[in-house]
């Protein structure tokens, strides 16, 4: 996935954090906007503004469909070792 440039699947951060334990600590909604609305969350949200200041890298917007950032919460979500 061309995510995985930026995000590794354990916890250790690369460019952006590393996703483990994400669908535990953050809401689906707000999961969900990370990934479709990037600029705005960055612009307004305190939460994405802290991993910003961490990260010292605006996540570029991947044009990713609603359809797909279910699939990839889903996958998160898998990940964390839901099911
Ligand atoms: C060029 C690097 C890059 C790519 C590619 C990238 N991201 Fe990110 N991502 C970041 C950075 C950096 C952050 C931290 C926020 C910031 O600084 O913009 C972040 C933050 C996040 C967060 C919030 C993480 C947390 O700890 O709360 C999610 C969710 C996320 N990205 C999902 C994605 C998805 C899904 C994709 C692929 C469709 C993707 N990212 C592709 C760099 C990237």
């Amino acid at each position: 996935m061309k995510c995985s440039a930026c995000h590794r699947l354990d916890e250790k951060r690369v460019v952006g954090p590393g996703w483990k334990g994400l669908t535990q600590t953050r809401k689906p909604e707000w999961i969900m906007n990370m990934v479709t609305n990037v600029e705005v969350m960055l612009e307004k949200d305190e939460e994405a503004q802290k991993l910003l200041q961490l990260c010292l890298t605006r996540m570029p917007n991947q044009n990713v469909s609603i359809g797909d950032a279910r699939d990839v919460l889903e996958f998160m979500r898998q990940n964390d070792g839901e099911k």
